[in-house]
């Protein structure tokens, strides 16, 4: 499914009506170069679960951030700066993952040979300085109700 969005506020919507299906233990698989979105739809997901945006960075010197008073505890991982994928286990990652919380992960494309088997794939491409195309996949039956 391909959404696109021609300004902030759209992916930020976006993140919003994500978040509406989100339940306990989803993956979000965020794909997609420097500054095509990846923090904007996060803040849009995390308003969706009652945090103010705004308290939503891009981590970039921490790997994760989390957010247990969101609706869903929320795992925001950012992985610009994992120099090799199988670092990522240190975190606890895998415990962060199989939780009672949902986790964004910006940068999935590092994970390489650690991406979990079953998440939502969200594929971004930089079309104009405001245009942005998302591209929506299920990886996993779960994953399918967020194509609706
Ligand atoms: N349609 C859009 N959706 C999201 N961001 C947009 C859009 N149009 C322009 N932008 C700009 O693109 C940048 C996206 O930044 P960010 O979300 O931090 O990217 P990433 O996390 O993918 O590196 C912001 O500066 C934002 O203002
Ligand atoms: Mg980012």
């Amino acid at each position: 499914m391909k959404v696109i969005s021609r300004s902030v506020k759209d992916t930020l919507n976006l993140g919003k009506v994500i978040a509406r299906k989100l339940k306990p233990g989803d993956i979000i698989c965020l794909f997609g170069n420097l500054g095509s979105g990846k923090t904007v739809l996060t803040k849009g997901i995390a308003h969706g679960l009652k945090l103010d945006e705004k308290d939503i960075i891009s981590p970039s010197f921490v790997l994760l951030r989390q957010y247990p008073q969101a609706k869903i505890p929320l795992y925001h991982f950012d992985l610009y700066r994992l120099k090799s994928s199988g670092d990522i286990l240190a975190l606890g990652y895998e415990e962060y993952l199989y939780s009672d919380g949902a986790t964004v992960i910006e940068w999935a494309e590092r994970l390489k040979g650690f991406l979990p088997k079953e998440y939502l794939k969200i594929e971004i491409t930089i079309k104009a300085e405001k245009k942005r195309v998302f591209k929506l996949s299920a990886i996993g039956k779960n994953y399918a109700r967020f194509l609706l």
